[in-house]
């Protein structure tokens, strides 16, 4: 699928919501409350905000980047960019973190967001990336991989949940 990664845009606004109401019957829980009843409630604030992060601090919140992906003219997918990791983003976060709509999933869009966003988190000044995924989440693992992700440990985190992987992609190649 050809796709083009672009920041959040007022334009998209059809596309996200109908995306939103795909992850929602999903149920992943970061695609619940939140900014997202923003989304529905006024798109333009939702986009200015998810612009905002770039430059917002906070204790708990490093600066963020959030690019989307557009094929056909339609939100396929998001990616978001850590412009640091914290504490807590070292453990489960790591630098980059993507999401593909459930109706377009196995047609190459995680692997071509993540391609895409490499040099864009290589412009932020970043040398090397973290990725965190379960280690039951095949999907993820082949879109790291495939991206050079190179496995740096597998550390169980809690006894209820998949043991977490923590891959490593190096940006000193990239342009
Ligand atoms: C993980 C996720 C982003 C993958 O997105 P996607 O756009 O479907 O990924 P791609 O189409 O680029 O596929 C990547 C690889 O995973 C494989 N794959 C896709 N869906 C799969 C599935 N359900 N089970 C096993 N492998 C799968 C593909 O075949 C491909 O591997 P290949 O190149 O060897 O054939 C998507 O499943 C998703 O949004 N899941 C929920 C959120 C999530 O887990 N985010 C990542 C958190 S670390």
């Amino acid at each position: 699928m050809k796709l083009q990664l672009v920041p959040p845009a007022e334009a998209f606004r059809a596309s996200f919501l109908r995306a939103l109401r795909e992850f929602q019957h999903e149920g992943l829980p970061w695609w619940i409350g939140g900014d997202l009843e923003l989304a529905e409630q006024d798109f333009a604030a939702f986009v200015a905000k998810k612009l905002a992060d770039a430059n917002r601090s906070t204790t708990t919140a490093v600066p963020k980047t959030h690019r989307w992906a557009i094929a056909e003219d339609q939100f396929v997918g998001r990616i978001a960019i850590h412009h640091a990791l914290n504490d807590a983003l070292r453990i489960e976060g790591g630098h980059i973190g993507y999401d593909t709509v459930p109706s377009v999933r196995g047609r190459g869009v995680a692997t071509e967001m993540l391609r895409q966003a490499l040099p864009v988190a290589r412009a932020l000044g970043l040398r090397e990336v973290l990725l965190t995924c379960d280690d039951t989440n095949t999907a993820s693992v082949r879109v790291i991989e495939k991206n050079g992700g190179s496995l740096r440990e597998t550390r169980a985190l809690a006894a209820n949940r998949p043991p977490k992987r923590y891959y490593w992609i190096s940006l000193l190649d990239e342009s």
